[in-house]
């Protein structure tokens, strides 16, 4: 695995992959790498030629000082990571890469509602802070196939209607959640959770089946209600439990609609806010 640090040698030697027609996979990540980034590196590389990933932790995604400051890091398990899983090449760049001056991080993109529903309502200016580093790092690289984790589905999402909206012709596959043994979604921020934590955070996933089980026949709002209630007193904190559409995420009240359908969930257990999400209709 070749590593860049810096995006003028990275583009030169793009360019000279480019010019041999190869098709290049990327895969944008934060780090701490867990066995989920794995499965979107090994998409990759059954789909395209070159697999590039990028470690950078975007400061201006974070709308809480002390979750950027608490993201986990492990850079050399994850250099360890990529070579074992047969990257070709990493892209870690210093923030002065990305963002040379403070004028640099404050592009807007009309992402529309998308924006500020769930995961935005909750996060405020999170899809601009991940358009902006998404824009740049789509520009550096110009893949042809993009990877990304189901997990962060709203994202998911957001990063289409960017690759819509810069008018780039880059595919894109959403790869399904992988999960611990006890169900829960894998997840850099799993690291802060200990053993027990991480069994009760698994509660998340077994909701969002129970609701899914029970759904068409009973209704949304009182499966919603009850799963919350019983959330909160088992100590976690919910940000949101939703069904929405699995397109556009328009939220609804109930399972009645031909659409393909998605439960999304977001909570805090203790520190750690996790999320999750499972689709009802396909
Ligand atoms: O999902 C992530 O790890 C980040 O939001 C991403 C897409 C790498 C942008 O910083």
């Amino acid at each position: 695995m070749i590593v860049f640090k810096h995006s003028k040698y990275l583009r030169l030697y793009l360019g000279y992959i480019k010019r041999k027609g190869l098709s290049i996979g990327f895969v944008p990540t934060m780090g701490a790498l867990h066995e989920g980034h794995l499965s979107l590196i090994s998409q990759s590389r059954k789909n395209t030629d070159i697999t590039i990933c990028s470690i950078f932790v975007n400061p201006v995604q974070f709308n809480n000082k002390d979750d950027f400051q608490k993201y986990p890091s492990s850079i050399e398990n994850d250099i360890l990571l990529l070579e074992e899983a047969g990257c070709d090449i990493l892209f870690m760049p210093e923030e002065q890469e990305i963002y040379p001056d403070d004028a640099s991080k404050v592009k807007h993109f009309d992402i529309g509602l998308i924006e500020n529903i769930l995961e935005g309502k909750f996060r405020p200016g999170h899809f601009q802070g991940v358009c902006n580093v998404v824009e740049k790092l789509l520009k550096i690289i110009e893949p042809s196939h993009l990877f990304l984790g189901q997990k962060d589905y709203q994202q998911c999402l957001v990063i289409s209607r960017l690759i819509q909206l810069l008018n780039l012709n880059i595919g894109i596959s959403i790869c399904p959640i992988l999960r611990e043994p006890v169900g829960l979604a894998m997840s850099s921020r799993n690291r802060r959770l200990n053993e027990n934590e991480r069994k009760n955070a698994a509660i998340l996933y077994e909701t969002l089946n129970n609701i899914r089980n029970k759904l068409p026949e009973e209704n949304f709002l009182k499966l919603k209600q009850a799963a919350i209630s019983d959330l909160e007193n088992k100590g976690f904190k919910i940000d949101y439990l939703e069904l929405a559409k699995s397109d556009d995420l328009e939220i609804l009240e109930n399972s009645n609609s031909n659409n393909s359908l998605i439960l999304l969930i977001a909570a805090f257990l203790n520190e750690v806010r996790l999320i999750d999400n499972l689709m009802v209709k396909d």
